[in-house]
């Protein structure tokens, strides 16, 4: 009796992902891992998910509008190693090396606090059934439009992973000096593409950016000979990051609305009043890119359309999907024991 409920209850929830799947209204996408994601995947078992991280996230964003910057980060950094896991929130222990201590992560990489309690709140309305990987894609969407930029339905389903990649964080993640062709090709590596590149670059629109992370453009030039960093732009950048010392200030990566989601950073890219060296070389160095941002800039539905793709785009890479991978971690900081 008890054996044929149960086959039942599988049936029953196999035909639920198949009706799901291949419904033409739904939003399920087959993922570079060859799983799929849905925005309903929760809706049983967790229905109250998504208010509970979007009334955290509010309240974080209100206390502090960088959290929004640092939240779609985190995503960000998650996906680029060994896909959007979570395994950027583990935390060192045994032999496991945390990703927080990569280049890119270290002193910069935050937000694991306002995560942390996302991921108790859920485990009080739903133990083990929401993944930290699925929490980083919400926060994100949820941070973007908090700071007022598009929203988009966020395909869920994602697992957490059993470990972390330390060298996949500081290879895969691009740094804020590399060439655009390096960086083209990390996103390449990926399944992103240029337009990818462009739109999510956009990110920049908000946020912060430490001292060291551009400083080699205020004191490395030759007799002002760079021309791709308004010279004006530089001077005030200066006052605030000196030659040498305070590596770890911060200035805006958006100077004109650094808490508004909108596209002035493509219009600061067009007068050389971009950041990073990586921002400012969409406009110098590849005509696409150059035009994209040029097409970003004039028009911001444009931008914030491409942005709602591309994000859920990212968020797509090499998910761990179905029972046997990965786990639902218990504390989005450990991986479960037994
Ligand atoms: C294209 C290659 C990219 C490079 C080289 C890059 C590099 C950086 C660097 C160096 C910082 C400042 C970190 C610090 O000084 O502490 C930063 C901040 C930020 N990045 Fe990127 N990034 C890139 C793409 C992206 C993408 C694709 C996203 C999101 C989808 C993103 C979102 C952000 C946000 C929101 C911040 C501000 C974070 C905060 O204030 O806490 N970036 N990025």
């Amino acid at each position: 009796m008890a054996n044929s409920i149960n086959l039942l209850l599988m049936l029953k929830l196999v035909l639920t992902v198949l009706v799901v799947a291949f419904s033409p209204l739904c939003l399920c996408r087959k993922t570079n891992g060859g799983g799929y994601l849905y925005p309903q995947f929760y809706d049983r078992s967790c229905p109250r998910a998504q208010e509970i991280v979007n009334s955290i996230v509010a309240k974080a964003v209100a206390k502090e509008a960088r959290m929004a910057a640092s939240l779609i980060r985190l995503h960000f950094h998650d996906c680029f190693v060994k896909g959007c896991d979570a395994s950027i929130l583990l935390d060192s222990s045994g032999t496991l090396m945390s990703e927080k201590r990569s280049n890119p992560n270290r002193n910069s990489a935050r937000g694991f606090e306002v995560i942390d309690q996302i991921k108790s709140a859920l485990e009080k309305e739903c133990p083990q059934t929401v993944s930290c990987a699925d929490v980083l894609a919400l926060a994100a969407r949820d941070s973007t439009v908090l700071s007022g930029g598009p929203s988009w339905v966020v395909p869920l389903g994602r697992r957490d992973s059993k470990g972390a990649s330390l060298s996949g964080s500081n290879n895969n993640i691009p740094a804020p000096n590399n060439t655009f062709q390096t960086i083209l090709t990390k996103f390449k590596l990926q399944g992103l593409d240029i337009v990818d590149l462009v739109a999510l670059s956009g990110s920049h629109t908000i946020g912060n950016a430490r001292c060291t992370s551009f400083r080699q453009r205020l004191y490395n030039q030759s007799a002002g000979n760079d021309f791709t960093l308004d010279q004006y732009y530089a001077s005030q950048l200066r006052t605030r990051c000196p030659r040498s010392g305070g590596d770890q200030n911060l200035l805006n990566l958006d100077y004109v609305s650094p808490a508004n989601f909108d596209n002035s950073y493509f219009k600061n890219l067009l007068s050389f009043k971009g950041l990073l060296s990586s921002d400012q070389i969409l406009v110098t160095k590849n005509q696409v890119s150059l035009d994209l941002v040029k097409k970003y800039a004039a028009n911001n539905h444009l931008f914030f359309d491409q942005f709602a793709e591309s994000m859920v785009k990212m968020a797509n890479i090499f998910p761990l999907t179905g029972f046997s991978k990965g786990e639902i971690r218990k504390n989005c900081r450990k991986i479960n024991v037994g």
